[in-house]
């Protein structure tokens, strides 16, 4: 089988990474990829929101299976040229995507498919919005309806903070947005396969968003996972299928817009239950790195039978019994504004500590071949190990060889549940 995987970031490294260790599997092309993937894999620069040009790449390369990494092309509907074209893909059409791409749209799926979530309401005026943050009270929750790469969503105290989000988000182009309960519990997160009709789901992982250590700071795209849950509680895997993933995917297909990828279902472990916070239309980042990081089933087949109606056949996944834990490297001034352009050493070093992978997030090749910082999320550096306080130390001790002027991590990923501190409400 050959594949292309499409995005540039570490959770594409990965999915680079478990693709090219299946046996199946002879070729690995990535578009753009980055200076990690290029190990790995034929990095060939595409623009990836180009459906036309990803087909004609795909059938220059006689691909067998498009692997979708990011929302954007998947929004932007490249996955409907690529299976117009013939082609195989792992992710979903524009219009299944919308589940990531408008938190409205979501929504709307959710009441139909008797998903529980938070309470919302969808606004597009200002005394709208002000109304709902009066009707639901603080904490408040505004996000904005679009793609907002991490940071559409604002949760505050302060109803001045609210409002003034509220205000940049309606200043867009149709500009719309979504005033919700705030959800008190911890977050999980739960990436499901589905090939339109079956659902299988990985193994779940929790995401640390905030940019500084103790959940400060501002939402990021991601600054750290680990995975597996071991203080989730039993059967939360199958109840979130149950109530939450089945009915969602079936609820898209007796639409006719079949959801054909990964579902990636964000929640929190509320008093009163699991509560779905997001969707996704794609792995997360970086908790699909954690998840990943202990799949030993092949991940290509795996994603082969996603993309054609196959999962029904797939047997129970196979898993390492190890603990993966993934913390960010990111550049000075991430997520507010990113330095880059800077010098990065060390990577060899910290990938020789027992059970370290390094994977490259924004990166590029500067003229001479240094490698340089091109993004806010710049490193991933991910550790198995046989259980969080070994995987968190492996992690830890590789972060520290790593050289990037100005560069900030968090320094308690996974802290709190290696402690036993993490309860579910
Ligand atoms: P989203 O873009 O919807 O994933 O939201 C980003 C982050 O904001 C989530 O991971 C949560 O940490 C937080 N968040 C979103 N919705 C809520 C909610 N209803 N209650 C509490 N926190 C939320
Ligand atoms: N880690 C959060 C996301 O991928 O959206």
């Amino acid at each position: 089988m050959r594949a292309l995987v499409l995005g540039s970031g570490a959770r594409e490294h990965a999915l680079v990474k478990g693709l090219a260790a299946d046996p199946e599997v002879d070729a690995v092309i990535a578009a753009p990829g980055n200076p990690g993937i290029d190990a790995t894999a034929l990095c060939v620069p595409t623009d990836i929101l180009d459906g036309e040009a990803v087909a004609a790449l795909a059938r220059a390369h006689d691909v067998d299976l498009v692997v979708v990494g990011p929302e954007a092309p998947l929004v932007a509907g490249v996955a409907d040229v690529c299976r117009a074209a013939g082609l195989a893909v792992c992710g979903p059409s524009a219009a299944a995507a919308a589940l990531e791409g408008s938190k409205a749209f979501a929504k709307e799926v959710m009441a139909a498919a008797g998903v529980p979530t938070a309470f919302a309401h969808v606004c597009t005026t200002m005394p709208e919005v002000e109304a709902a943050l009066d009707a639901l009270g603080a904490p408040y929750v505004v996000k904005d309806d679009g793609l907002a790469a991490g940071k559409g969503v604002v949760v505050t105290d302060s109803r001045a903070e609210a409002v003034q989000h509220a205000r940049a988000c309606l200043a867009k182009p149709d500009g719309r947005l979504v005033v919700e309960e705030f959800l008190d519990g911890p977050e999980v997160s739960l990436f499901c396969l589905a090939d339109g009709r079956t659902v299988v789901p990985l193994q779940p992982a929790q995401d640390f968003k905030r940019a500084a250590d103790g959940d400060e700071g501002p939402n990021t795209g991601g600054m750290g996972a680990y995975s597996p849950l071991d203080w989730a509680p039993t059967g939360l895997v199958d109840d979130v299928v149950a109530r939450v993933a089945q009915p969602t995917v079936d609820e898209m297909r007796r639409r006719g817009t079949p959801f054909v990828g990964i579902l990636y279902v964000g929640l929190a472990l509320t008093a009163r239950g699991p509560r779905v916070v997001e969707f996704n239309a794609r792995l997360g980042d970086p908790d699909g790195q954690a998840v990943l990081a202990r799949l030993e089933t092949p991940l290509g087949q795996l994603l082969l039978a996603t993309a054609t109606g196959g999962l029904a056949d797939v047997g129970p996944l196979r898993w390492s019994d190890d603990r993966a834990v993934v913390v960010v490297v990111a550049s000075a001034g991430y997520p507010a504004s990113v330095r880059t352009g800077d010098p990065i050493t060390g990577i060899e070093e910290a990938a020789e500590v027992p059970g370290v992978a390094v994977l490259h997030a924004g990166t590029r090749r500067g003229s001479d071949g240094t490698l340089l910082s091109a993004g806010g999320r710049v490193l991933d550096v991910v550790a198995v190990g046989a259980d969080l306080a070994e995987a968190r130390r492996a992690a830890y001790e590789a972060v520290g060889r790593i050289e990037l002027d100005g560069s900030h991590h968090r320094t308690d990923i996974a802290l709190a549940a290696a402690r036993g501190q993490v309860v579910p409400l």
